[in-house]
């Protein structure tokens, strides 16, 4: 039959068959096709291959969620007595297993604030095989000054590790700083609908063969029709991200100057902490917002039961806006004391701004904040 398919079909299949043993041995010694999908799949394959181009690295790995991702990484490159020196504002879920799994493997996490890069140096230079990184951070949106810092990671021989999901492969290109595992949740920009939950790591050869063998046996692998989708979101992520950061510069600059907010984190904003490193770091400052409603617990409540377009929701990055309250659910594991070193408090709203119209968003968030005493 001539033609072929445009888009990489849906593979799924468990298994594959083979005409020989022969065919079979060499495929196991020589990853030289394809045996089980939990080893490998035609559809994640394609995926992988389209996301390691568009990052500019040798190689993706798709995995079953972010966490996955992350875990599987981590893991991959640690050994009893390892030490990691990781960014304090980084995701919840990340910042639970390095503060309550790894310990059980005698394995130290030192966290320290993201902006503070002396103590970071300092701290790297007393023994670290991976230095891990989150930019822009998550929920408070602070970027971090990567380059000098993947640099200061290399001279002690750190593995480098950056989660860049909130700013996707089209505001950031960590391969420019050479970054070693670069991490996204793919649950986010890359899938973009609020459909799938997924993870994907990006990087060279040697770190793909150790990541690609403990994927193989931790098991967290992306299934076929979740690459299927995530190959679909690629396809629009320029074009989204496009609209998404013109909507969030709006939505960011109308709540800096409405009474009823009593901050904004946006690295758009000129007076953001970090605007000058992200005007230097990123091409473009991105979807993502949190800010301060002047108000307490249950007022900041009512607001957020108040909005009517946009959705009370946790995760980001889709089509559709979400709305959520981070002390409600995503920082939900931290302690208060965790929880107030990473700035979460009672009246955070963290916005993830969708393609919608943003007259509509402006409106919606202007008669929820009406609701606010
Ligand atoms: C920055 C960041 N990294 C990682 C994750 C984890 O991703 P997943 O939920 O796909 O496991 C999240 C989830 O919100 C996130 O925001």
């Amino acid at each position: 039959m001539k033609g072929k398919p445009v888009i990489t079909p849906v593979h799924l299949t468990a298994t594959y068959d083979f005409d020989s043993s022969d065919d079979l041995i060499d495929v196991v010694q020589n990853h030289s096709g394809y045996i089980y999908s939990r080893w490998d799949n035609p559809s994640v394959v394609a995926v992988e291959a389209a996301l390691a181009k568009l990052e500019g690295y040798e190689h993706a790995l798709g995995f079953s969620s972010g966490m996955a991702a992350i875990t599987t990484a981590v893991l991959a490159n640690i050994a009893t007595g390892s030490r990691i020196v990781a960014t304090r504002q980084i995701y919840g879920g990340t910042f639970e297993f390095f503060n309550d799994v790894l310990p059980k493997l005698h394995v130290e996490a030192v966290f320290v604030n993201c902006w503070d890069t002396d103590k970071l140096r300092q701290e790297i230079s007393q023994g670290c095989d991976i230095f891990y990184l989150e930019s822009p951070t998550n929920p408070m949106l602070r970027v971090v000054d990567i380059a000098p810092l993947v640099q200061a990671g290399h001279a002690q021989g750190a593995v480098v590790m950056l989660d860049s999901t909130f700013a996707s492969p089209v505001n950031q290109h960590p391969a420019n700083w050479d970054v070693d595992v670069v991490i996204h949740s793919g649950t986010k920009y890359i899938g973009g609908h609020h459909d799938i939950t997924a993870g994907f790591v990006c990087c060279n050869q040697a770190q793909y063969e150790r990541i690609w063998d403990y994927r193989k046996i931790l098991g967290g692998v992306m299934d076929p029709m979740t690459a299927f989708l995530a190959q679909r979101g690629l396809q629009t992520l320029d074009l989204r991200l496009g609209r998404q950061n013109e909507n969030a510069q709006k939505v960011a600059e109308f709540l800096a100057v409405h009474p009823k907010v009593k901050s904004v984190n946006y690295p758009g904003l000129t007076d953001h902490p970090d605007y000058a490193i992200a005007r230097r770091q990123m091409a473009g400052f991105g979807g993502m917002l949190s800010f301060e409603v002047d108000a307490d617990f249950e007022q900041t409540k009512l607001f957020m039961d108040s909005l009517k377009k946009i959705k009370l929701a946790t995760s980001l990055g889709g089509v559709t806006s979400l709305a959520n309250q981070p002390i409600t659910n995503t920082h939900v594991g931290l302690s208060p004391e965790n929880r107030a070193k990473a700035g979460v408090s009672e009246s955070l709203v963290r916005l993830s701004v969708g393609i919608e119209d943003v007259r509509l968003l402006i409106e919606d968030l202007e008669q929820a904040l009406t609701a606010v005493a």
